[in-house]
């Protein structure tokens, strides 16, 4: 089994370059089913999450063609296939966008119900809800999602009870091309939501008001194919300038969209920290002495949930006592208890989590419980005193390109291993 292996103490020093966002070529990735024509997509970041769709999406039968690590071509004019395999389901919860793009396209899909997650129930009610209000019939069976409109989609006025983000791609993707005008009320604004619409906009689709509470989608016939390079990751950005800040350290993190990262920005600002944004990148110079402050997570433009964790650790070693709250996923505190064997003290009730700021962390073993957690996790192992091992990586590898290979280049002494002698090996290299 992988683990990250690493001797914290070192702030982080250099340049990081970061990639494309997970999340909206998630979405990209499905859209791309709603055309017969080839789709080009750039800049995919090579992680597992994406790997894993892009697999799903031959197995439906389309084609997938791998330029370079960070391009492929799809090709979907031959897919027969409506349904999912639970396989990928299980690896991935984003593959419920198949059920959007097949739908608009075949107006059928079976895709397995996903089920819960690391950190919340996560339900899928919204996307059903969207679903219905086009003329789908929708049942659950056998564990299934089985959805059919035998006399296609028709546009309608879909109001979202809950701001979700895939429920948003989900019913753009399902509603490109029906018929008529679909107005969206209450719609996530995510970086990844415009994204996706901009894909599909670039493929003819006629999506307006992605980023606003409403989203107007006039039906079109047909799609065509496209070119088109997927954002910079807000999340990879985020979690780098957390690094840095808890590091103490320098670090120029290049292409960025530093609009995405405010919220972000504005936080480590509050604590001391100095940030310099620049048209396509950020820097953030960590304070020795670091104040501290209260999170809350939101939609977008708030507080992102994806970087509470890594926020978090970053307060753990600011002076004094601050509060963060989450309120999008109800269980999303349980990397705290993996935080504490390293010498944290945070306290959890609920949703909400009071942290003391500690002097410094001590190196531990421990646990990546999801993506986000276990990023943090590594951040609070280059933060600490000694040597930190990071199980059960898989997480993070669906996520995070190479991230330990960037923290490399920024200095920091972090290794993957994946038996005994590379463990004993990485301790003698850094003494
Ligand atoms: C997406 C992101 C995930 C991020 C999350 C919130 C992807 C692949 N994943 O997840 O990394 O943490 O947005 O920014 O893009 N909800 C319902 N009913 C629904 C759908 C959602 O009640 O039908 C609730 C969820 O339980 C949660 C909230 O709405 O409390 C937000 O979830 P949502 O935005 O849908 O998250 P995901 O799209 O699953």
């Amino acid at each position: 089994m992988e683990q990250f292996i690493m001797k914290g103490g070192k702030p982080l020093k250099g340049e990081v370059v970061i990639g494309g966002a997970k999340n909206a070529a998630l979405g990209i990735i499905a859209g791309a089913l709603l055309t017969d024509d080839n789709v080009t997509i750039e800049n995919l970041p090579d992680v597992r999450d994406i790997n894993v769709m892009l697999e799903a999406l031959k197995e439906v039968g389309a084609t997938v063609k791998r330029i370079d690590r960070h391009t492929a071509v799809i090709n979907a004019a031959d897919v027969q296939d409506v349904s999912i395999d639970d396989e990928y389901i299980r690896k991935i919860r984003a593959s419920y966008y198949f059920i959007g793009a097949l739908l608009g396209k075949y107006h059928k899909a079976i895709v397995p119900l996903p089920g819960g997650c690391a950190i919340g129930s996560r339900p899928i009610d919204q996307h059903i809800k969207g679903f219905r209000a086009l003329g789908t019939n929708v049942e659950i069976k056998n564990g299934c999602v089985q959805a059919e409109a035998p006399d296609g989609l028709k546009a309608a006025h879909i109001y979202l009870d809950v701001v979700s983000v895939g429920a948003t791609i989900n019913i753009m993707l399902a509603s490109v091309l029906a018929e008529g005008r679909t107005i969206v009320e209450n719609v996530a604004k995510e970086p990844h939501i415009v994204d996706v619409a901009n894909f599909l906009n670039s493929m003819g689709a006629n999506i307006k008001g992605a980023g606003t509470d409403t989203i107007r989608i006039k039906g079109v016939k047909k799609l065509h194919g496209t070119t088109y390079a997927v954002i910079p990751d807000q999340i990879e950005a985020g979690t780098f300038m957390c690094a840095a800040a808890a590091t103490r350290g320098d670090v120029l993190i290049k292409n960025v969209i530093p609009k995405h990262l405010e919220s972000i920005s504005a936080k480590l600002l509050e604590m001391g920290n100095t940030i310099y944004e620049y048209d396509e990148a950020i820097r953030v110079i960590g304070a020795d002495v670091q104040h501290p402050t209260d999170v809350k997570t939101l939609p977008y433009p708030g507080f992102p949930t994806d970087m509470q964790p890594q926020m978090a650790v970053t307060l753990a070693l600011a002076e004094g006592t601050s509060v963060v709250i989450e309120s999008i996923f109800e269980n999303r505190f349980k990397y705290v208890d993996e935080l504490a064997r390293m010498g944290s003290n945070i306290k959890v009730e609920g949703n909400v989590s009071v942290i003391d700021g500690v002097k410094g962390f001590t190196g531990a073993s421990v646990n990546a419980l999801d993506l986000r957690a276990g990023a943090a996790l590594v951040i609070a192992g280059l933060c600490a005193e000694g040597i930190t091992i990071v199980n059960e990586i898989g997480y993070i590898q669906r996520g995070y390109e190479h991230f330990d290979k960037k923290l490399q280049t920024l200095g920091a002494d972090i290794a993957m291993v994946d038996s005994d002698r590379a463990i004993q090996k990485f301790k003698l290299r850094v003494g």
